[in-house]
């Protein structure tokens, strides 16, 4: 986006909350992540230095459980399990600048450092502590939280615990944090979460605990100065938003910490008076968001109800998932997820306000107007000159909600735009135009054009992904930045060179963004194909795996089809390494003519979708029996050997989550479908 730059340089340090490592990834991980990330790209466009940190919090109690239950090394069982982090942030396109884990060794040093000067300057101090204390949540709780012996957290039972630990003393600032909130409204935000925390601070604080013995728990960074303790895990945790940084300075004090509204007392109490006592400075904004529900229940996984990130975004790809995420939480309020009101959303504002105007002004312009298309930027109607207003006003709009952390308010802004287009479009008729006034076609095309390049500008930052095909669709020659008609400020000229494409945003619900009910109306494609050049491709298994001898881009791999193993070369050597092939189900091609390849035959060929660079990644066929063939609805069924050039004049692409031929949706007899976590609209080959 090009943006009003600030003179200088403004740094924006923006951190996740760190999560524990040993949960899966659920939605509340991911809205967190993705706002994060929203931001992050927003200030980024304008014109801002931007670092974004988020990580994995790998100590405390339930990871040494976690890992002594799989007979692990708690450091195997983290660098396993932090990967699921990883990979969910890479599918959901998070663009942060590091990943921090609590175990890295950087890390380790930076907090033993900080213990040590606490230490030193009288910070610090052991006593003995009796208490109850709950194991779940690896915290004492006083006598009158515990009524009836349970945690009031988490309702698992207590038990009384008597021990010598080391203490931050913590009480002596209280009052200089209840001043210091009072005196900073934009601390912690929104209001009344400030307020929260104000009233809770009526009462007197206790010192912070923050060893454990080892004893007791061993899986933590030892105190330095007492080798029979590890550091209590919040503490260790508070302090990666600075080891993060060490190496960068100027990057602190700048910081927005987003966090959800269960942890607000220790970002809010225990962190600032660390940093008062360690002689930091304060972070500038503790964001704090409300709770995804599930149809009005808490989610947990003893209910059972817990959205996972990865099973929405397989159903409309990561664009829309974030666009939902954003769209939906009003900030300051927990948002209730409910599959209702999350196809209404991809299928209203997406699918039908946003993709569909942009297929109609593309489809229109290619079948009645000249290609290139172009105009004068000032346009003559009073309607459109309305609309144009309306779009040149959007981005201070938009960068305000930003600025105020409202990114729910900024998108309906946005979608209002798209809205008023729509209405402007049906009420112009370009169709009915065409024959009466040319020229008012034209500019209805064209101011049409225009305002969803903008719209879809803005759009960026919440769906880099989408944004980038719809812009690219676009063909836009004059302008890539915010201003109607590029830098002319209106006064040149609009130039377009549209292209067609798939649908953006395939509507959910109809095929074949999602499974497809068996008699559900689907798009036919141009040309109906000939049995005798219809691909088979079937669920198949790798049994083994090994290099080419021969070419040192090729695997050579056993597949099983169901019915016998053959022999498969493929060109997945950069991606993949054979140990970690076998057993792994695929999709294979299966009617192709043998080939030999330098010396090895090969009798099929694997699918995989094309990535970002040209990386390569296998598309999944789902749990089921080798043999089982996946087909489209319409077509005919395979008869017979195909070559690979019949092979590649099918267009084989991922939409919603999963591989499309011509467009239609690839299920097996019970509905199973071929996915892979690339985005919508990655070549399959
Ligand atoms: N490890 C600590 C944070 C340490 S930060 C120095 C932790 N981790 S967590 O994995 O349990 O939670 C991380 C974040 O996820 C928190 O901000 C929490 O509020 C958020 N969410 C967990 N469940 C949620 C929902 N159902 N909805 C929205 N966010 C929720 O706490």
């Amino acid at each position: 986006m090009g943006l009003i730059i600030a003179a200088a340089l403004v740094k924006f340090y923006i951190t996740t909350p760190i999560y524990y490592v040993n949960d899966k990834p659920h939605i509340g991980h991911a809205y967190t992540t993705v706002l994060a990330d929203v931001l992050a790209r927003y200030h980024r466009a304008m014109g801002e230095e931007v670092f974004f940190l988020t990580g994995t919090d790998e100590h405390g109690q339930k990871v040494q459980q976690a890992a002594q239950q799989r007979g692990l090394d708690p450091q195997a069982h983290c660098d396993e399990a932090f990967r699921r982090f990883v990979d969910l942030w890479s599918k959901l396109g998070i663009s942060h600048d590091k990943f921090i884990r609590t175990t890295a060794p950087s890390h380790k040093a930076y907090v033993q450092a900080r213990l040590s000067a606490l230490h030193a300057q009288g910070d610090l101090y052991a006593a003995e502590y009796e208490g109850w204390y709950c194991v779940g949540c690896e915290r004492f709780w006083t006598e009158k939280d515990v009524a009836g012996e349970v945690c009031p957290d988490c309702q698992r039972p207590v038990q009384r615990l008597v021990e010598k630990n080391w203490f931050f003393r913590m009480a002596r600032h209280q009052e200089w944090l209840i001043q210091t909130l009072e005196a900073n409204p934009r601390l912690v935000f929104p209001e009344s979460r400030r307020n929260e925390v104000l009233g809770f601070l009526r009462q007197p604080l206790e010192d912070l605990c923050i060893s454990r013995p080892k004893i007791r728990l061993s899986w933590g960074i030892e105190l330095p100065f007492d080798r029979d303790y590890v550091t209590y895990v919040w503490f260790d945790a508070l302090l990666n938003y600075l080891s993060a940084v060490e190496e960068r300075p100027g990057t602190w004090p700048a910081a927005l910490h987003l966090i959800g509204k269960d942890i607000l007392m220790p970002h809010a109490i225990y962190w600032p008076i660390m940093l008062k006592a360690m002689g930091q400075g304060l972070f500038g904004t503790l964001l704090v968001h409300g709770w995804w529900l599930m149809n009005g229940r808490k989610m947990s996984k003893s209910l059972g109800n817990v959205a996972d990130p990865q099973a929405l975004m397989e159903r409309c790809g990561p664009d829309a998932f974030r666009y939902y995420l954003m769209r939906e939480m009003v900030l300051g309020q927990d948002s209730d997820f409910t599959d209702g009101g999350f196809l209404l959303r991809v299928n209203g504002d997406l699918a039908n306000d946003l993709g569909n105007m942009l297929s109609r002004v593309v489809k229109f312009a290619l079948k009645n107007l000249p290609s290139p298309l172009s105009g004068p930027a000032e346009p003559s109607g009073s309607e459109a000159r309305r609309l144009r207003a309306q779009a040149q006003a959007l981005p201070e709009q938009v960068f305000a909600w930003v600025r105020e952390l409202r990114i729910s308010q900024a998108l309906e802004e946005i979608m209002e735009l798209v809205r008023a287009l729509n209405r402007y479009f049906e009420s112009q008729s370009p169709w009915k135009a065409m024959k009466q006034d040319p020229p008012a076609a034209r500019e209805a095309v064209l101011v049409a054009a225009e305002t969803l390049r903008i719209a879809l500008v803005l759009l960026e930052s919440v769906m880099p992904g989408k944004s980038a095909e719809g812009i690219a669709r676009l063909g836009a020659k004059h302008a890539s930045g915010l201003e109607w008609g590029g830098a002319s400020g209106g006064r040149g000229e609009l130039a377009f060179e549209f292209s067609e494409g798939p649908a953006l945003f395939p509507r959910l619900g109809d095929a074949p963004a999602v499974a497809a009910p068996p008699h559900a109306a689907t798009v036919k494609p141009p040309a109906p194909p000939v049995a005798a050049l219809t691909p088979l491709i079937l669920r198949a298994r790798i049994e083994a795996a090994r290099l080419h001898p021969q070419a040192d881009k090729l695997l050579h791999l056993d597949v099983h089809d169901g019915a016998r193993v053959r022999s498969v070369c493929a060109g997945i050597r950069a991606f993949y390494k054979p140990e970690e092939l076998a057993g792994r189900l695929i999709a294979l091609v299966a009617n192709l003519k043998p080939a030999k390849l330098r010396g090895l035959l090969s009798e099929g060929m694997l699918l995989a979708a094309e990535g970002a660079g040209g990386a390569l990644e296998l598309v999944d066929p789902g749990p089921g029996t080798p043999g089982e063939a996946f087909a489209a609805e319409g077509q005919p069924a395979p008869a017979g050997e195909i070559t690979l050039e019949d092979f590649q004049r099918r267009a084989l692409a991922l939409g919603g989550g999963a591989v499309l031929m011509d467009g239609q949706l690839l299920v097996s007899p019970n509905g199973g479908k071929l996915r892979c976590g690339q985005p919508d609209g990655s070549k399959v080959r």
